[in-house]
């Protein structure tokens, strides 16, 4: 069984979009991954197939009703159970350690909301997680979606290649990565940096571990304020 995302929109024709690109799209035209997107206005009620209301207690905009909501929801975890997400400004930040729970599951309900939000009910009721993908708006969860389905695809058995990409990359530890270099070695007057060019392993190594460092200290002092406290935190191994 391949891993399945399932996609409740107001817009399917998102679905794949970049997805059906590059590695993502190669890993779902050889069947690693599959993706259904269900318009949910098939569940919309009466002629005009309504999906939204008016927000009680006043307040511009509209809001998604639950009953049109968890019928959707019902259709497509009927037969499996899938973990649902809720894409949301309000919700928690996403980061890798979600992607990594979330490619090693059976797959994923992506609930894209519309207008000012959905009824807050439902997300209790079907115990739906609500991420965010970080602070700004966007004018739909949507995109919100394909980032998340883009993190957890190419971490799918058979999606990225046999490399180390998946072990080495920013985040893998905790700390962004380090910078790369490829030819020319020198470029524009600008030289690669010499250790890189010495043959020295272990060197080349600990270079870039300081890159990372550093980089880290300097971009995100949130990242390394979490790793800091987490390397002090481990006790010494006696070699
Ligand atoms: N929907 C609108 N903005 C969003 C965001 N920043 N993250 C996730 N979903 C969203």
């Amino acid at each position: 069984m391949s891993w399945q995302a399932v996609v409740l929109t107001l817009f399917p024709d998102m679905f794949p979009g970049p997805l059906g690109s590059s590695l993502a799209g190669r890993a779902l035209k050889d069947g690693i991954w599959s993706m259904q997107a269900h318009d949910l206005r098939e569940h919309g009620l009466g002629r005009h197939r309504t999906v939204d209301d008016t927000p009680f207690g006043g307040g511009a905009g509209m809001v998604m009703r639950p009953d049109v909501l968890d019928t959707a929801i019902e259709a497509v975890t009927a037969e499996v159970v899938l973990p649902v997400v809720y894409l949301t400004p309000r919700g928690r930040r996403l980061e890798q350690s979600d992607a990594r729970r979330f490619a090693a599951g059976p797959g994923i309900v992506l609930l894209c909301g519309r207008y000012e939000g959905v009824d807050e009910r439902v997300l209790e009721a079907r115990q739906v997680e609500q991420l965010s993908i970080g602070d700004y708006v966007l004018s739909g969860g949507e995109p919100a979606a394909l980032v998340l389905l883009d993190a957890c695809v190419r971490l799918l058995p058979g999606v990225m290649g046999s490399d180390d990409s998946a072990t080495e990359e920013s985040f893998s530890d905790g700390l962004l990565e380090y910078p790369h270099y490829t030819k020319p070695a020198e470029w524009q007057g600008r030289p690669v940096p010499p250790i890189l060019l010495s043959g020295h392993h272990a060197s080349i190594a600990a270079w870039r571990r300081t890159q990372s460092e550093d980089a880290t200290r300097n971009r995100r002092p949130d990242l390394w304020a979490a790793h800091t406290s987490r390397s002090s935190s481990i006790p010494f191994q006696q070699q």
